[in-house]
């Protein structure tokens, strides 16, 4: 007999169908949001598998009041999941790391050159006509990449990805902050590991890709803002909480730091007010790092592998650790 999958929002409808064509009865709430934990409690209290999104609050009860063996979510980060709890319950967690790391280090250049060139002020100014005429000392002046310094906080899958291209295609010279030395970007883009109060004191560009951990939260806060150089801009495309948004709102209306370009905030999808105080310094995108046809795909694909993997009594490829005793009912 077929198991009880429930699918919070839409995914493709090729990978919709694969899980139907397993012979599995799925219950697709299509929701136009993600869930709270009370709603989702209720919509899995008989389902076998739940397949969630980012936005989906996967909290304690919801292992607690269900018969859940495995929750697949779509997304490398599974913060929104309590896999404390999930272990604790024997059920399966799988995640989608890798498929997204070049689409979401594309992004991370985009930003960088989005604020280092005022691509906000630029585009303003043609559209309003309040640009004037070409003149050698009138445009807002920009930073050069080629020499200078981008620090990477993380060295991850993106982190080394955003660290390639910089140094490859601008000429950047590469520092970082991680648990452990990366032999392959210290062989290849010279990077140099340092402590994270030296990288913010050296660093032109600072672009973050640590994971959300009570560890990294407030990692940029106005203690370690403070630290960076007035010229320099902050990059982030991992998560929101690594920055107190209000703290570096303030910071960039004072002129600490110059820029920044975030593709992440700390209560998506709303921006800090402070933050939108200081205009055109700050350059916003709404969570769109894996925003590509083929990479949205790729995430959907795998989540369904893993998912008809497990229903088939087989390993899923991408299992968080710690995670999954229960087999499936
Ligand atoms: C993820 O999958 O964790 C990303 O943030 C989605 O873009």
């Amino acid at each position: 007999m077929g198991a009880h999958i429930v699918l919070t929002q839409p995914i493709h409808a090729d990978q919709l169908e694969r899980l139907r064509a397993g012979g599995h009865r799925v219950t697709a709430l299509e929701s136009p949001r993600g869930l709270s934990a009370a709603e989702l409690a209720d919509a899995c209290r008989t389902a076998d598998v739940l397949i969630c999104q980012l936005t989906d609050q996967v909290e304690r009860r919801v292992f607690e009041t269900t018969s859940l063996s495995h929750v697949a979510t779509v997304s490398a980060g599974h913060e929104h999941v309590d896999i404390a709890a999930a272990a604790e319950h024997g059920v399966l967690v799988t995640h989608t790391p890798g498929v997204l790391t070049d689409a979401t280090a594309d992004l991370a250049l985009a930003l960088i050159l989005a604020v280092t060139r005022h691509l906000l002020w630029g585009d303003r100014a043609v559209r309003r006509q309040s640009g004037g005429p070409w003149r050698l000392l009138h445009e807002p002046m920009g930073l050069d990449l080629s020499g200078a310094t981008l620090g990477i906080v993380g060295m991850g899958r993106i982190g080394h990805a955003t660290a390639l291209r910089a140094h490859r295609g601008f000429g950047m010279k590469i520092v970082y902050t991680a648990r452990r030395p990366h032999a392959a970007a210290e062989a290849d883009l010279g990077a140099v590991r340092l402590e994270p109060e030296r990288l913010l004191a050296a660093a032109d560009v600072v672009s973050l890709h640590a994971p959300a951990t009570a560890e990294t939260r407030h990692f940029l806060n106005t203690a370690t803002l403070a630290l960076m150089k007035p010229s320099a801009v902050v990059i982030n495309t991992a998560r929101g909480s690594l920055i107190d948004e209000p703290a570096l709102g303030r910071a960039l209306q004072r002129g600490v730091i110059a820029g920044a370009g975030l593709d992440v905030l700390e209560n998506e999808p709303a921006a800090h007010p402070e933050l939108l105080a200081a205009g055109d310094r700050v350059v916003l995108t709404p969570h769109v790092g894996s925003a590509t046809a083929r990479t949205r795909r790729a995430m959907a694909a795998m989540a369904v592998d893993d998912v008809l993997a497990f229903l088939a009594q087989e390993a899923p490829a991408h299992p968080v650790p710690g995670t999954g005793r229960k087999p499936p009912r």
